[in-house]
């Protein structure tokens, strides 16, 4: 129902703004890739990759919950980490997100972590 539209900005390396009509419940990452936003998300949203890197802008960033240990570990290994990164996969949206942007950044790793968040051979 409309009472569930979040609408959000996904602008890609290319500076490429996406207006996506999302809803409650949605994971960020994946609405994404259904837009054809070019954003890898290696790992399929399993929280063992960093490929789903994003800047969430203010004063959005604020507003999500704080990133768990897993998270900040795979961020860590991010290129061009900044203070407002956050892996997509694990933003899901809310009412209170409506209007969020978030930005890729210009790069990502794509390297295979196992589950305790080591790096794999
Ligand atoms: Fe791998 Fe988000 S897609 S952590």
């Amino acid at each position: 129902s409309e009472e569930d539209v979040v609408n959000i900005t996904v602008v890609d390396r290319d500076g490429i703004e996406f207006a996506i009509r999302g809803k409650v419940g949605d994971n960020v990452m994946m609405l994404a890739q259904n837009h054809d936003v070019d954003i890898e998300g290696a790992c399929e949203a399993s929280l063992a990759c960093c490929t789903c890197h994003v800047y969430v802008e203010d004063p959005y960033f604020e507003r999500l919950d704080e990133a768990d240990m897993k998270e900040e570990d795979l961020l860590d290994m991010a290129p061009f980490l900044a203070e407002n990164s956050r892996l997509s996969c694990q933003i899901v949206l809310r009412k209170d997100l409506d209007g969020m942007q978030v930005r890729l950044p210009v790069g990502t790793r794509n390297m295979r972590v196992d589950t305790k968040g080591q790096q794999a051979q």
